[in-house]
């Protein structure tokens, strides 16, 4: 049973873990369990610990997920019960919803719990109601808060970083405080990531208990890691920043996002496995689906294309054995002999028709030719941004989010369109319905090149609803359609985003060196499956590190790979190369893709679907260093393993204990390595 109760008690099951809530003598849910599986006998042993959603009110003075005001300026919430709903099964899951109230003032809420029989993951979010006649003001409404049983000590780990620098891990003591994790830029951020985990400070990569929750929001969000004076810790989380109000009109209601939670006994490798699964089986639009190797023509031309150029970088990619051509920025706008259109960052976003100039016919010769060459093709576009130099903007200047009596923020010359309205939600939507429809693409990057600023109160969270919803109805229309998140790199890489994308772009730093890092980041909740990840130029046109061909290939080949160099200046001899380790990524793609991920070391990370199994090692940089072997994990001990390429055997067990042979020679700076198990 992946659900069970008796009064005041409910037991949630996951494969491996167990969530217990307990009603508290004063009335309020409470956390009693989130650990390994307990029967409900067990559970009923467990007293009431932290509330699931912390109110505002009574003697209570930590972190308020709820707060609330009503129409008399009275504050806060006590607790009454009112009921529980299950629906589901143990096949499908189950969902489990506590109904609580006000005591005295006309507001519902429903705490949701959703579990499944194949993930460890435990869904929560929140519903407000105003069952009134007047309005209610929410100040903050978290999903969720997620407690972390009583330990000595906490560690704290989580993500931040910057452009071209996204997903760097920090692991730090938890201060005795309270320890904000947000964006407030209306993305949930390169600088952050809206994921927290905590360990007692005993965790490894291999063992130890770890909880953690992410949340499925794409606009601002926030997390307090709470650590009090008596020793406790936990967080909660939701989405908005502080300081944004919520009108709740009699009537209404108002539905959080997911804030999900995983626990683990098997360390931060243990945790990430189970996001991974969970991402893959739950969490994406479409299961399964093969990502196609990408080739896109940004860092080879930037602004300055043309249908001739693009049809040779084409005809390149094809040759190497790319399987979607992906034009980016600059192939729009203008109208001939008017104006140019977007030939640079100053002009034609919003301006969604072929560019008259570059394509005098439209897109379908180039699409055409490159469907002849064997491949799909796709497009890049930034539907939520325009430049003031535009005919949209020209046209609609009232469609600009702003603020009576306030600047309107430019960021790379561009302004945002206010998806939160409904009008401006459509107009993206038939404009995109029209571009997929006429054009056969079967791909489409979706970027969002600046944060949300001048939105008021309420337009943070219907306009990422807005999103969705032009994302959601065009998957539904084009149910082949793949769509690649992006914000300037990895700036809305998130639980939201991969429910309606397959992919995103993982970052614009493309220098392999500085990718492991990134990659390493990225991985510890979201999967290989998702990483956009292009080979592009040595040296890198952002760092300026030259690195050898093999290299950047074995980088970008443990996520979803693409080639995002100047094939135009590729020589025969790398070109070659390419087309070489393109097709050995085509053998491993399921094994990376669909594969358990174990990161052996920061510079070697291992993949595993039975029987095959993949391992890339990195050396970075040029200085000699010696490293020990790497040791796999999760082999067969009993099993004996082929290497693919040298055909000799080698046995699970040892593969283990004494690692995989020093894994190159001192002048090669990676290596991928291909193991079947044969016995
Ligand atoms: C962003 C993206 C890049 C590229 C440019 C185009 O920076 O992250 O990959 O698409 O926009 O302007």
């Amino acid at each position: 049973m992946t659900i069970e109760t008796e009064p005041g008690l409910w037991l949630l099951t996951t494969p491996s873990s167990a969530y217990a809530v307990r009603l508290g003598p004063d009335g309020a849910p409470r956390c009693a369990h989130w650990g390994p599986r307990l029967t409900l006998g067990q559970a009923r042993a467990l007293p009431a610990g932290p509330e699931e959603l912390p109110v505002e009110g009574g003697g209570r003075f930590g972190v308020a997920g709820l707060q609330v005001r009503y129409g008399d300026a009275v504050r806060g919430v006590e607790w009454r019960h009112v009921g529980h709903d299950i629906e589901g099964d143990d096949v499908d899951g189950g969902h489990l919803t506590i109904r609580m109230a006000d005591r005295h003032y006309p507001l519902e809420i429903d705490l949701h719990y959703l579990v499944r029989p194949d993930s460890d993951a435990v869904g929560r979010w929140t519903t407000l109601r105003n069952t009134g006649d007047g309005p209610i003001t929410v100040l903050r409404c978290d999903s969720a808060a997620w407690a972390v049983p009583r330990r000595e000590d906490y560690r704290l780990t989580h993500v931040t970083g910057e452009w071209g620098a996204e997903f760097q891990v920090r692991r730090t003591a938890l201060a005795v405080a309270e320890t904000v994790l947000t964006s407030r830029r209306g993305h949930s951020g390169y600088h952050a990531n809206p994921w927290v985990m905590l360990d007692a400070g005993d965790a490894t990569e291999d063992r130890g208990e770890v909880w953690s929750a992410a949340l499925a929001w794409s606009g601002s969000w926030r997390i307090t890691v709470e650590r009090d004076h008596d020793g406790r810790a936990g967080w909660s989380g939701g989405f908005g920043h502080e300081g944004v109000t919520w009108r709740l009109g009699p009537g209404e209601s108002l539905e959080t996002p997911a804030f999900t939670g995983i626990y683990s006994a098997e360390g931060f490798g243990g945790v990430s496995h189970r996001w991974h699964d969970h991402v893959r089986r739950h969490v994406l639009p479409a299961p399964g689906r093969v990502r196609p190797v990408v080739y896109n023509s940004w860092e080879a031309t930037e602004f300055d294309i043309s249908q001739d150029q693009q049809m040779e970088l084409a005809e390149l990619a094809a040759g190497i054995g790319v399987e979607l051509f992906v034009m980016d920025d600059g192939w729009f706008g203008g109208r001939a002999g008017a104006f140019a259109g977007r030939t640079g960052e100053t002009a034609g976003l919003g301006d969604w028709w072929p560019n008259p100039d570059r394509f005098p016919d439209g897109l379908t010769p180039l699409i055409d030719h490159v469907k002849r060459l064997g491949m799909a093709f796709g497009l890049w576009v930034e539907p939520e941004s325009v430049n003031p130099d535009s005919e949209l903007y020209r046209t609609h200047p009232e469609w600009v989010l702003r603020q009576p009596n306030r600047r309107a923020t430019e960021i790379r010359d561009q302004l945002l369109l206010d998806f939160s309205r409904d009008d401006v939600a459509e107009w993206a939507y038939d404009r995109l319905d029209e571009l997929v429809a006429h054009n056969d693409i079967a791909f489409l990057k979706w970027d969002m090149n600046r944060p949300i600023t001048e939105a008021g109160d309420e337009v943070w969270v219907p306009y990422i609803r807005n999103v969705y919803a032009v994302m959601d109805r065009l998957r539904a229309a084009h149910p082949h359609l793949t769509i690649e998140g992006c914000a300037s790199g990895g700036g809305r890489a998130d639980l939201g985003m991969l429910a309606r994308t397959e992919q995103i772009w993982t970052s614009d730093n493309t220098d392999a060196a500085q990718r492991i890092a990134i990659q390493h980041g990225y991985g510890q909740v979201y999967p290989a499956c998702t990483m956009g990840a292009w080979v592009t130029d040595s040296p890198n046109a952002l760092t300026g590190r030259p690195t050898p061909l093999a290299f950047r290939f074995h980088v970008a080949m443990s996520g979803a790979l693409g080639i995002g160099g100047d094939l135009l200046r590729w020589s025969p001899a790398d070109l070659e190369q390419a087309k070489r380790l393109v097709e050995q990524y085509k053998l491993i793609r399921p094994v990376v893709h669909e594969g358990r991920m174990d990161r052996l070391a920061d510079w070697a990370v291992q993949y595993t679907l039975d029987p095959h199994v993949v391992v890339f090692s990195w050396r970075p940089t040029t200085l000699v260093r010696v490293t020990a072997p790497v040791r796999l994990k999760g082999l067969d001990p009993d099993g004996v393993y082929r290497d693919e390429d040298t055909g000799k055997t080698h046995h699970g067990t040892l593969l283990m204990s004494h690692g995989l042979p020093r894994p190159w020679p001192f002048d090669a700076t990676s290596e991928l390595k291909r193991l079947t198990r044969v016995g």
